[in-house]
């Protein structure tokens, strides 16, 4: 995800920044830096690790400037290294950088960059923007002309913030990642979200895609790519400074279930091409799933449930594919061999259960594929290979953001997989891609118009919750179930929507209500189900799509969802099922954040 940041005017540039990247840390912690021009010239100070760090190595000997940009990283490209941190610079070092977002075209701006002399001295993608502009500088161009000319040749998403040695500007850019300004008295920020300087201002201009920035210590211009004057409103924020890493949001939780939309847009960007109905995971090389004759996911808790998503979708592609409990896998069956992908889905990286599988996974001569959020995390050291799923930082315990990113990226790697391995690109992909695609959007029309929260103050307080659903749906089932007991400590179960005549319908009573998943035609069968609790006089809740309206009105209650693909239509349900756990555990006051006894990262059995 990472976090930019600028500051324009005052006194202390440096003072800004690192309060700015401070609150921002919620978006990335692996690295972080400055660049900050003075009388003794630009200095860029950046450090592997967290912001800490970068304090340290400022010392007391800070740079004295008062315009500066910041950045705080979430690896995508390269690991967490000094060299990978921002700002980066052109060859003269006199152009600095920050960038937020991924920037597709780079392997070949970089050659072309490459073949005409420059050096570069990281890994990132961000590096060949500072390049660009110095080669527009050279052939004569004033520093915005530059900048825009530099900014015309990317493809992808960015955020970007710019300053050049000796002038009293930053520049910035704005498309498909998030780009606001704020404006104090006497001073000018830009970052990628207000918490940075909430407590600086509360007046606050977003900026829109396509929007190009210049910001002096006088005020600022807004215009096109072309340099067409724009105008925007200034908006005031309504939340207290004190609520700045949450965004005012009062839970992270909730914060980072209404992150989606952008996590969701990171998890696919540069990775689906729905004209041709193609993914490109350029972690891959073409093929590179051929000799693959099964798939054993490795996963717990949330993580499991994104697996089983997953291993259905791969069954129904006509692949072997299972989920394992990661911790259950000693028992696993034979075989395991060569051809076995042994797939371990873990948000933090760190899980010991996870781990202990790879290692078994490993030595039987598997091979493992770590799917995880945390670059250079532990399981991407200990697995051949590694996909991001590209969320951002998650600080909630329970997971949210990081389930539906997973269950997106795993949908990518099982086309890929079934299409190498059958040798046959399914003609059916081209509407799944279309429909992940659209999933940011759908996702923010469900967190826009939800009901979940009249449902949850309904029904909170009951004496056990019931959750069903059948195919990838089962999954959603548990993980609803999973999401509700752990943070309202309500006692909550998922069924797979058969099971439950074989004994669990004996719990079921006016007080138990059961919410039902029905993603498409396929779970309709699920009705029944339902309609044999209500008849036990338990209060049934569908979450359904809207155009379901007619089959589910016998229901209590109707969660709707946006008509998408069925197969993304699961995490669309599942953004409603956290909706309602959320309230639900808001209600009876709990901890929502940190439930009692959970923690964040498992590392011990
Ligand atoms: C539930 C939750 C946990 C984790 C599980 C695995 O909200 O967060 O069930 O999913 O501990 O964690 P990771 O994905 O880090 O391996």
């Amino acid at each position: 995800m990472c976090g930019i940041t600028a500051c324009v005017g005052g006194d202390d540039a440096v003072g800004g920044l690192l309060t700015g990247l401070g609150n921002l840390e919620y978006r990335g912690y692996d690295s972080a830096g400055i660049a900050v021009p003075d009388d003794r010239g630009l200095n860029v100070v950046k450090r592997e690790g967290r912001l800490d760090r970068l304090r340290e190595a400022l010392g007391t000997d800070r740079p004295t400037g008062t315009i500066g940009i910041g950045h705080t990283r979430w690896s995508t490209h390269g690991p967490p290294t000094d060299a990978n941190a921002h700002p980066h610079q052109d060859c003269t070092g006199h152009v600095a950088v920050v960038h937020n977002g991924i920037i597709d075209n780079y392997e070949t701006l970089r050659r072309d960059l490459e073949g005409r002399g420059h050096r570069f001295e990281s890994e990132t993608d961000t590096e060949v923007v500072p390049h660009l502009i110095e080669e527009e500088l050279t052939a004569g161009k004033s520093t915005e002309a530059a900048f825009r000319a530099a900014v015309q040749q990317l493809s992808g998403s960015y955020a970007i913030a710019c300053l050049v040695d000796g002038e009293d500007e930053v520049y910035a850019a704005r498309q498909g990642s998030p780009l606001v300004l704020g404006e104090a008295d006497g001073r000018y920020f830009l970052a990628s979200d207000v918490p940075a300087f909430r407590e600086f201002t509360d007046r606050v201009v977003y900026l829109e895609d396509g929007d190009i920035v210049v910001v002096g210590e006088e005020g600022y211009d807004i215009t096109d790519l072309s340099g067409v004057p724009l105008a925007r409103d200034v908006d005031t924020v309504d939340w207290e400074p004190e609520a700045a890493g949450k965004s005012g949001y009062p839970h992270f939780m909730l914060k980072e279930i209404h992150e989606q939309p952008e996590s969701l847009r990171q998890t696919i960007h540069g990775r689906i091409e729905t004209l041709a109905g193609k993914v490109s995971l350029e972690e891959f090389d073409a093929g590179a799933f051929e000799d693959v004759e099964r798939v054993q996911f490795v996963s717990m808790g949330t993580s499991h449930h994104a697996s089983m998503y997953a291993a259905a979708q791969l069954t129904a592609r006509g692949m072997t594919a299972n989920a394992y409990m990661a911790g259950e896998y000693a028992d696993c069956p034979a075989p395991i061999d060569e051809h076995t992908l042994v797939v371990a889905v873990t948000q933090s990286g760190e899980t010991a259960d996870t781990m202990n599988a790879v290692r078994r996974a490993r030595d039987a001569g598997a091979r493992t594929l770590a799917v995880t959020n945390v670059v250079g995390s532990s399981v991407t050291r200990e697995c051949d290979e590694s996909l991001f799923i590209r969320a951002g930082p998650e600080i909630g315990v329970a997971a949210t953001k990081t389930f539906s990113s997973q269950v997106v990226a795993l949908t990518l790697l099982g086309e890929r997989i079934a299409e190498d391995s059958t040798g046959v690109q399914r003609a059916a992909v081209r509407s799944l891609l279309e429909g992940l695609a659209d999933l940011p959007g759908d996702v923010q029309q469900v967190l826009d118009e939800s009901n979940a929260e009249g449902i949850a103050d309904a029904l909170y307080g009951c004496d056990s919750y019931f959750f069903l659903g059948r195919g990838p749906a089962h999954s959603v089932a548990l993980e609803g179930a999973l999401k509700f007991k752990e943070i309202s400590y309500e006692h909550a179960e998922g069924f797979a929507a058969s099971e439950l005549k074989h004994g669990p319908l004996a719990l079921v009573t006016e007080n138990t209500p059961v919410f039902g998943v029905i993603t498409g035609e396929d779970d309709l069968k699920v009705i029944s189900n339902l309609k044999e609790v209500q008849a036990r006089g338990a209060p049934v809740i569908v979450v359904a799509p809207a155009s379901f309206e007619s089959e589910v009105e016998f229901a209590d209650y109707h969660l709707p969802i946006p008509e998408s693909h069925p197969e993304v239509a699961g995490i669309l349900a599942n953004v409603q099922l956290q909706l309602v756990s959320y309230h639900a555990a808001d209600q009876l006051g709990r901890p929502i954040d940190k439930p009692r006894n959970l923690a964040k990262s498992v590392t011990v059995e």
